[in-house]
């Protein structure tokens, strides 16, 4: 089955306030698609529903043909990087090389080429300066940066990135653009949030579009 996020007729309410409203979408492994809309229209919120940091209050998600409610957030976070729109509230190593190697300290058998995959991805992402640097100190582009290298390092199947442009400026964007092409390349999904036009319409084979917590558009490319 091509469906690898299964989103059933899911609705979604705070407070007594619907955030979002029966939504139904299928998400392929093989697809980069791009969810829009304006601030406040349920994009942040229907990707925590679909990395089970939040439950719906109505309808059901399947990842990889489970439950979302079953998986456990653990299983889900192996198999989803989730790249936050603030990677302040991502990273919490000191260092940046910590911060690459954390999750390795659970999986002991990875540790041989453990080295090699962490100075690929510094490599990748223009880090190899900053490997001993305090995360503290970095900026917001070498946040992200950080953020995805780390994501990427766990190795998984589907990437979401809520908006990952916010604070980069046109060459990092530049920059960025052809690291997503080359994490496409390696047949991991992608679904990212953003706000930025231009970037969506380059990048992304199929755009939905939200408002006020319901699907008012679908594009494909
Ligand atoms: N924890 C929360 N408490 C109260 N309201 C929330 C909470 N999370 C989201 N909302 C509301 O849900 C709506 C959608 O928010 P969000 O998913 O962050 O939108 P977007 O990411 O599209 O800007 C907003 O009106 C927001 O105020
Ligand atoms: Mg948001």
């Amino acid at each position: 089955m091509n469906n690898y996020i299964r989103i059933h007729q899911v609705s979604y309410s705070i407070n007594g306030q619907a955030v979002l409203n029966n939504i139904d979408l299928s998400l392929a492994r093989n697809q980069f698609v791009a969810l829009v809309g304006p601030n406040g229209s349920g994009k942040t919120t229907l990707s925590k529903l679909i990395m089970g940091i939040i439950a719906p209050s109505r309808g059901y998600i399947l990842v990889d043909s489970t439950d979302v409610k079953d998986l456990g957030l653990a299983n889900i976070g192996s198999k989803i990087g989730y790249l936050f729109q603030n990677p302040n509230r991502q990273i919490f190593a000191a260092t940046v090389m910590e911060e690459l190697t954390f999750a390795y300290r659970f999986k002991k058998h990875q540790q041989p080429q453990l080295q090699q995959q962490v100075n690929e991805m510094l490599a990748v992402f223009e880090l190899e300066h900053l490997s001993q640097a305090k995360t503290y100190f970095l900026s917001h582009g070498e946040k992200q940066r950080v953020a995805l290298a780390a994501i990427l390092l766990n190795d998984p199947e589907y990437l979401i990135l809520d908006e990952p442009t916010t604070g980069l400026d046109q060459k990092r964007k530049k920059e960025l653009s052809s690291l997503l092409q080359k994490i496409r390349s390696k047949n991991i999904g992608m679904l990212m949030i953003s706000h930025d036009h231009q970037f969506v319409l380059e990048q992304a084979d199929r755009i939905i579009e939200l408002d006020r917590g319901g699907v008012v558009n679908e594009q494909h490319s």
